[in-house]
């Protein structure tokens, strides 16, 4: 496994170990502290091509000025293990001047328009303009054939999936499910920020989407209701909810009769942690 900080050495990396047979190359980016559903994605890039290469850079541009940037964990050391463990090719670790070398203001942004402004984006503005112009530089420097992103940040696939072909990216952007605990908490760095008490009403917000997903398609109940019931039993369990909203799958716009295809996507508080999750519904 080789460590590249500088876009030179990334560059010639990639370039000499593409030579070879001209092979493909897989690419998850991420922002460390990596955990099973980060190296889950690791692990279906090692099977969709040759070679894997992980990004880890906790990028400025998608915190807002009141998030956790500064406390957001950094474990390098014990990322790189995990990586090496898994026989990845290539960890890019850049720094900030790296990356935005000209500084944020004066970064050349990417946004993808209605997408970016609904749901996480309404409550974090500016989160996703950092997201894509971050993913988009990345996708430049690292030339990857395939993308791997988790599902259980549905948005944020969702705007990579439509970057990706609104700008005619050579590449396949794939999703990976969402990696769970066994009491059904996603996955997140951010679950560190939880206390016991507060972990122990983490795993509702799963809870009460599959509830919703049962009353949707068992009970034929309207998403308007659906979403009313779900924001009320979120805050009766103990939650801040943000949102919780019923969305096509592909566009994440508000369903009509003919929409059977859903996702409910759900964002709430719990003490010094927001935790994001959501589930598939399938309507016949
Ligand atoms: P980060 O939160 O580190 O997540 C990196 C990737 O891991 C994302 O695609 C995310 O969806 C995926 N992931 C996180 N938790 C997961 C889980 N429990 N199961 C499956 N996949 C999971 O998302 C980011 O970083 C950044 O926004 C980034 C895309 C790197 C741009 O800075």
């Amino acid at each position: 496994m080789i460590v590249v900080r500088e876009i030179g050495a990334l560059r010639e990396n990639v370039h000499e170990r593409r030579s070879v047979d001209r092979q493909k190359v897989a690419f998850v980016p991420t922002m460390g502290n990596l955990h099973a559903g980060h190296l889950a994605l690791v692990r279906t890039a090692r099977e969709l091509a040759p070679i894997t290469i992980v990004s880890i850079y906790v990028n400025p541009l998608q915190f807002g000025a009141n998030e956790d940037l500064d406390s957001y964990p950094r474990t390098l050391q014990e990322d790189l293990t995990e990586l090496e463990a898994l026989d990845t090719d290539i960890v890019f670790v850049p720094d900030d001047a790296t990356m935005y070398p000209r500084g944020l203001a004066d970064q050349t942004k990417v946004e993808v328009p209605i997408l970016s402004s609904i749901l996480c984006g309404e409550h974090r503005p500016g989160h996703f303009v950092g997201v894509a112009t971050i993913v988009n530089r990345l996708f430049n420097l690292v030339q990857p054939d395939v993308a791997l992103f988790g599902k259980k940040d549905y948005q944020q696939l969702t705007i990579i999936r439509r970057m990706a072909s609104d700008l005619g990216m050579p590449l396949e952007v794939v999703g990976v499910d969402t990696i769970r605990e066994p009491d059904g908490l996603a996955m997140s760095s951010r679950n560190r920020y939880l206390t016991a008490k507060q972990r122990a009403i983490a795993p509702g917000l799963y809870g009460t989407l599959r509830e919703t997903k049962d009353d949707l398609e068992i009970r034929h109940t309207d998403a308007t209701t659906a979403e009313a019931d779900g924001c009320q039993k979120l805050k009766d369990r103990g939650f801040s909810p943000d949102y919780f909203s019923v969305r096509t799958r592909d566009a994440l716009t508000h369903p009509g009769t003919g929409d059977r295809s859903l996702v409910v996507l759900a964002a709430a508080r719990l003490g010094k942690a927001r935790l994001i999750d959501n589930i598939k519904v399938d309507l016949d």
